[in-house]
């Protein structure tokens, strides 16, 4: 298949693990510049005593600053409902634009319901700075970059595929971890084998950077792997496994999980591109709905 940009560029990708949340947050700079981009950064939070902290962040901003890098972008692969983005306390010290699929206004549409948030929370996706549709290119210094949509996890999926680097966002664990759930409102287990094909059709030495890995079977942290290597050994997608054999297996795995301990506050603050909501006063306010989710 032909993609819209050249994916033997090579960008240099560096990983920033967060413990508290098992998120990968990444700097990736253009080969031919000092342009960057920041995909997925983490807001810490102590939800229990509902502080929020920024030492993940403030680690990415001295990692730019400490490399004379020139933030362009700050991407979020999908409204992500385990962490919180920091996308706006970045942008404030670094500059940059913050990104998101255009999707996004269908998962404002939902939360804004199960969060009954009044007429002031718009839906349209105006909080962001650009909102991608499939296919859409932009640049990273000299480095064009593209956006696919990867619906199933959730509607507003996508993976950035920048020169031979792909951040996949939960569509895809390490081989070993597998998948991520489908069953959060608007996910689709079926969708999301549809978009993970989508993924395994990019050249087999592409390198592959998850948004999470949470060490299985005792193993250290790891985070990045190649289309090959998925395409061989994934265990729930690999090695031939059928769309109808993916989609019960995961249907059923589902059905057992727990909402994730950040679900709450998570999605409050990251369909706001990362602000935290205010009350009537102004003052910072997170809300529980009982029974909602
Ligand atoms: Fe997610």
């Amino acid at each position: 298949m032909e993609y819209p940009v050249d994916t033997s560029l090579k960008p240099e990708v560096t990983g920033f693990f967060d413990p508290a949340t098992n998120t990968i947050s990444y700097v990736v700079k253009d080969p031919a510049s000092d342009a960057c981009a920041i995909v997925d950064s983490v807001m810490d939070i102590d939800y229990a005593a509902g502080r929020i902290t920024y030492e993940h962040a403030d680690e990415l901003i001295k990692f730019v600053q400490e490399n004379g890098l020139k933030l362009e972008w700050l991407i979020e692969t999908h409204v992500h409902a385990d962490h919180l983005s920091a996308a706006p306390y970045i942008q404030d010290k670094l500059g940059g634009k913050i990104g998101i699929g255009e999707h996004i206004v269908t998962v404002q549409d939902v939360f804004g319901k199960i969060f009954n948030e009044g007429t002031e929370f718009q839906r349209d996706g105006s909080q962001f700075d650009a909102l991608f549709k499939d296919g859409d290119t932009y640049m990273v210094g000299q480095m064009p970059v593209f956006a696919m949509h990867t619906p199933g996890h959730t509607p507003a999926c996508m993976v950035h595929v920048m020169g031979d680097a792909a951040f996949v966002g939960d569509t895809l664990f390490m081989p070993d971890g597998g998948s991520a759930r489908a069953d959060f409102p608007g996910g689709d287990a079926g969708t999301l084998y549809d978009s993970i094909q989508k993924v395994l059709a990019l050249p087999d030495e592409t390198r592959l950077f998850m948004c999470h890995d949470y060490g299985p079977n005792g193993r250290d942290i790891q985070w990045e792997t190649t289309v090959a290597d998925e395409k061989a050994h994934n265990i729930h997608v690999g090695a031939g496994k059928t769309k109808e054999e993916f989609v019960k297996f995961r249907t059923e795995r589902d059905a057992q999980l727990t909402m994730p301990k950040l679900i709450i506050p998570s999605l409050q603050v990251n369909m706001r591109a990362g602000e935290v909501p205010r009350d009537k006063d102004g003052v910072p306010m997170l809300k529980v709905p009982v029974n909602g989710l």
